[in-house]
Formats: structure tokens, C-alpha cells, sequence
């Protein structure tokens, strides 16, 4: 499938929408930001650097002179920046039509944020999930929002442990905890979903593909070789990366479709089947409580 991001949104007009969108300044997010800008949406671009977010911004109105945009700086690694970010985000969008938890990391070597969490899970998972649950009045605010987590069938990987989701009584395993990252994406969308339906809001997590971004930056050959090994037959051909104005088209159409998506797991601008552990409604109650506890 090669729907892109201008087939999502054409003939749609959305000046009276605003939409947030994390990790703005780079592939996917950055396509997500400019194709919502570029049909009249006021777009809160969220990176972590200021300097990026300038970049972002610019790149955007070189193309639509007039898109209203808006810039926050905000580090997923400390709650006490999402804290002060999703301040600055309420500001900025007192109705938030849509919140697009995008922003992530991949196969990064052992680390810990601010806040002891360990990175990938506390950056893809508890930064957002604090971020989420923070904006949530401006969600209420405006008619039907949609959140949108990416998360990614690399959650086929490995399950989140949620005995010891900060890896503090095994090894570390950096694949699998990127995939117990992306697994808590899905728990998160589910259990989010379950809570917010009364206010009709929608929650969704969205694998968008295997897209050509910078998201490999911590890969090297050997990681290349095992990420590609995994769960395939050695004799396929490894499929083509997408572009990013492929890749983001999934998560617009989450974010903006005219009827909202009917399931919570989404690939290929159509439903899909995430691993049955994603999607468990108890042990995505279970991460709920777990998170609430970790951000305090
Ligand atoms: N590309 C793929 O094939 C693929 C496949 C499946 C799922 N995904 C998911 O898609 C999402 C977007 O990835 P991408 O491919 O567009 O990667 P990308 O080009 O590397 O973009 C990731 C974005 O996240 C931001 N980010 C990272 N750490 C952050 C932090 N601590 N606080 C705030 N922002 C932070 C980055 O900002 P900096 O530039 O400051 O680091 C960047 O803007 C990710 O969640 C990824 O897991 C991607």
C-alpha cells in the first residue's frame, strides 16, 4: 500500500483543528507536522531542541508561508520537562483535536532518564504517558480528539515485563526492551481508550511501516543484521523502506480520519492484528496503575 500523507488529508479543511505532535523535528513527526500545517491546522510542534524546532519550523513555512504553527521545547527523559512542556502545550491549545505521541527511541545503548526510568521504555512510554494524561482537560475540550501513539510491529519483539520494567533484575537487551517499549504503546492506547470512550475520544496505536527516518541512528551493522533476521525467513527479500510521506500516512488517518478507525492497533491506513499480550485489556489496566505509580 502507498497511500501518503496528501492522499489522507485531501479535500479535508482543518483551521478550526489543532493537533500536538512529538519528536516534530525529524521523520515522521516532521512529515506528520507539515501535511496537517499544510491543510490549515494550528500545529504545536513538540521537539526537544529548541534549535530543531526553529529548523522544523522553517522548513514548513518555506513551503506554507502561513501555517499556524506553534513551538514547544519539551525532553521526554524528565518528567519535570514534560511537566513544564505540557504547560506550555495547554497554553498554546486550549482544545487539542489531536495529540500524536510520535517522538522516540530505538536500540539505544543501557541508560537511564532523569527520573531512573530506563530510556527507551521511559522515553517511548512513561514520558508520553505523563504528557498524555496531563493534556487530557484540553483533549475533553474539543470534539472527538484522537490520540495516536506510534508504536511499531517491532512490539512483536518481546512482551513488557511488568514485574521489572526499568531492567533492574536482568540483563539489559536492548531489542528487547525497545519492543517492551513499543508494547506498552499499544497497552497504553488500549487502557486509555477504555477510559476516555464516555468523552469520545479515540486512542490508537500505529505501526507506520519500516520508513527510511533517523530513527537507526543507534544501529550498527551487526544490530542490522539481527533486526532483520528476526522473524523472517532468510530467504525473503527484505521489503523496501517507505518514505516518510508514505510511513506518517497511517498516523493521520488515525489522527483525522472523517470516521474514526474501528480497532486500536493500525498498520497500512487499515486495522490490524497487534501480538494478543499488546492488547490484553488487564495487563493494560495493570501498566496504567505500574505507570501512575513510576511518574508519581
Ligand atoms: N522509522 C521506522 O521505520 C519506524 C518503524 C516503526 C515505528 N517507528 C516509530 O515512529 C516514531 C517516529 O520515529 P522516526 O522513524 O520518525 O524517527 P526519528 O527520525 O529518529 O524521529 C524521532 C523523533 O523523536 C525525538 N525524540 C527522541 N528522544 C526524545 C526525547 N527524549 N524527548 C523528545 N523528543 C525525543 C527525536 O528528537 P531528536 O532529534 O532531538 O533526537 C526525533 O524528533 C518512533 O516512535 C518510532 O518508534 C518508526
Amino acid at each position: 500500500v502507498s497511500t501518503t500523507t496528501a492522499d489522507i488529508l485531501a479535500g479535508l479543511d482543518l483551521s478550526d483543528r489543532t493537533f500536538a505532535i512529538t519528536g516534530a523535528s525529524s521523520g515522521l513527526g516532521r512529515e506528520s507536522a507539515r501535511a496537517l500545517a499544510g491543510a490549515g491546522a494550528h500545529v504545536v510542534l513538540v521537539a526537544r531542541r529548541s534549535d530543531a524546532l526553529t529548523k522544523a519550523e522553517s522548513r514548513i513555512r518555506e513551503e506554507f508561508p502561513d501555517a499556524q504553527l506553534s513551538l514547544v521545547a519539551l525532553d521526554l527523559t524528565s518528567l519535570a520537562s514534560v511537566h513544564s512542556g505540557a504547560a506550555q502545550i495547554a497554553e498554546r491549545a486550549p482544545q487539542l483535536h489531536g495529540l500524536i505521541n510520535n517522538a522516540g527511541v530505538m536500540f539505544t545503548p543501557f541508560g537511564r532518564t532523569s527520573d531512573g526510568f530506563e530510556m527507551q521504555f521511559g522515553t517511548n512510554h512513561l514520558g508520553h504517558f505523563e504528557l498524555t494524561r496531563l493534556l487530557l482537560p484540553q483533549l475533553r475540550a474539543a470534539d472527538g480528539a484522537r490520540v495516536v501513539n506510534l508504536s511499531s510491529d517491532g512490539h512483536r519483539i518481546a512482551d513488557l515485563d511488568l514485574d521489572d520494567p526499568n531492567w533492574e533484575r536482568r540483563d539489559y537487551d536492548k531489542f528487547a526492551a525497545y519492543g517492551a517499549s513499543k508494547t506498552a504503546n499499544v497497552l497504553h492506547a488500549v487502557e486509555l481508550g477504555r477510559r476516555l470512550a464516555d468523552d469520545g475520544i479515540c486512542c490508537y496505536a500505529v505501526h507506520p511501516g519500516m520508513v527510511a527516518t533517523a530513527l537507526a541512528r543507534h544501529m550498527d551493522a551487526d544490530d542490522v543484521t539481527t533486526m532483520t533476521s528476526m522473524g523472517r525467513d532468510k530467504d525473503t527479500e527484505l521489503p523496501e523502506l517507505l518514505r516518510p510521506e508514505v510511513g506518517a500516512s497511517t498516523q493521520l488517518w488515525a489522527a483525522v480520519s472523517p470516521t474514526p478507525p474501528g480497532g486500536v492497533y493500525l498498520a497500512d491506513c487499515a486495522v490490524s492484528a497487534a501480538e494478543p499480550y499488546a492488547v490484553d485489556p488487564h495487563r493494560a489496566a495493570e501498566l496504567w496503575t505500574l505507570s501512575e505509580r513510576l511518574v508519581g
